[in-house]
């Protein structure tokens, strides 16, 4: 294992781990859920298994799975590699909660059956992080307390050593407990609820070049979480692929079944179109080969919050070493600021893009006036 890679600690584990951690989910390859398409096609498990080989030859020690990717075909994939190396050498994060079962995935029960089933896939004992991946705990939430008691009793009985949930991908403190906000009110108030109730050591929050910025009055999920000791991961970094400039209009490519970009918004024509075009001045400054656009996104969500790994997904062991070895030099605040200019419509248009696409959640409450706001960071 080549040790060049640069290391971060992650808070909420406790534990040091790559800057940049192997995304999983690609490599799962195509699979629907409930008739909903999920997957990544044109995954080819040779070559995906290669290139999970070639990221622990890089150096990389962050590995992120679920059970839904790929049906139980990413976790398996990644059992392989853990058959190869010392499992205390690696940080394992796998998820619960979008598996279609008989039961409710939080039903009583169910979660104990899924992590074994999750463990015996990647041929361990442990898990680093658990997440709660889906924030659908059934009518009027009626699974949220019992999961968060199977939750703890996984931790106590020492399966899992942490507790992971998502944070959407717009959220500022005061959108959810000030008065009525025009910003996303309701999912945020959603997402403060359910983080006060399951108290997660780590978070996954999705940030990126096109990822909206905040008011120096608003306390974004970074800001919260570096508050209270709790860890981020950051994904989709690269903009699933957007952000690389391998979807340029006249390179179109079209989805077959099993793949979630079918239904994704981010990549209608019309939306790869915008980002193209919006992405011309960042390629004729920092150059156009994947390569070059590749430091400029992972180096964009490095600079966020500097004890935040970052997750890349691939496909093969030739993306990943693109984008492994892209890493190159900091950017400077200089081109921070530049960026953070220059794509203010694009991120504009992307946010609003997204935000139509996002029916508003049904088991939204409103949180009661008197529950205590978390500590913010001054
Ligand atoms: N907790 C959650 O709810 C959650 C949600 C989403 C993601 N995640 C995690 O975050 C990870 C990263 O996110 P992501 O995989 O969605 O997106 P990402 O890392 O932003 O993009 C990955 C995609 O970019 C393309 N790509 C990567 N390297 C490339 C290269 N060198 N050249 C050309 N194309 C390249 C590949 O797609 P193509 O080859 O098809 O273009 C690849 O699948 C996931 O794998 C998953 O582990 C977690």
């Amino acid at each position: 294992m080549c040790t060049n890679l640069e290391t971060r600690h992650l808070r909420g584990l406790g534990r040091s781990v790559s800057a940049l951690g192997a995304g999983c989910w690609t490599i799962g390859g195509p699979a629907t859920n409930r008739g909903v398409p999920i997957g990544w096609d044109h995954v080819d498990s040779g070559r995906a298994f290669a290139g999970l080989l070639h990221a622990h030859d890089l150096g990389v020690t962050l590995y992120d799975t679920a059970d839904v990717y790929g049906l139980g075909r990413s976790e398996r994939l990644l059992g392989r590699l853990l058959s190869l190396v010392r499992r205390s050498d690696l940080v394992i994060s796998s998820k619960v909660g979008y598996l279609a079962s008989a039961a409710h995935p939080y039903a009583d029960g169910q979660m104990r059956r899924q992590l074994e089933c999750t463990l015996a896939n990647l041929g361990t004992n442990y898990l680093d992080v658990y997440f709660f991946h889906s924030t659908d705990f059934g009518e009027g939430d009626q699974y949220l307390p019992g999961a968060i008691k199977q939750m703890r009793a996984l931790v106590e009985h020492g399966l899992v050593r942490a507790v992971g949930m998502r944070a959407p991908h717009t959220f500022a403190l005061e959108w959810a407990t000030g008065p009525s906000h025009e910003r996303c009110t309701h999912e945020a108030a959603r997402f403060l609820h359910l983080y006060e109730e399951i108290r997660p050591d780590v978070l996954t929050v999705r940030h990126n070049l096109l990822s909206p910025l905040y008011t120096p009055d608003e306390t974004d999920v970074f800001d919260l979480a570096e508050s209270q000791g709790v860890g981020v991961i950051i994904k989709q970094a690269l903009g699933q692929g957007v952000l690389l400039g391998t979807h340029c209009p006249d390179r179109m490519r079209a989805f077959r079944q099993g793949d979630h970009r079918r239904q994704d918004p981010m990549f209608t024509p019309e939306a790869l179109h915008e980002v193209h075009h919006g992405l011309a001045s960042v390629r004729e400054h920092f150059g156009e080969a994947v390569s070059d656009l590749a430091r400029v996104a992972l180096r964009y969500a490095l600079a966020r919050d500097p004890a935040a790994p970052v997750l890349v997904g691939f496909r093969d062991a030739e993306q990943i070493n693109t984008t492994i070895t892209s890493l190159g030099e900091a950017l400077t605040t200089a081109e921070i600021t530049w960026l953070h200019q220059l794509l203010a419509p694009l991120r504009d248009a992307f946010t609003a893009r997204m935000a139509k696409s996002h029916a508003p959640c049904p088991s939204v409450r409103r949180l009661p006036s008197g529950m205590g706001a978390p500590t913010i960071k001054e």
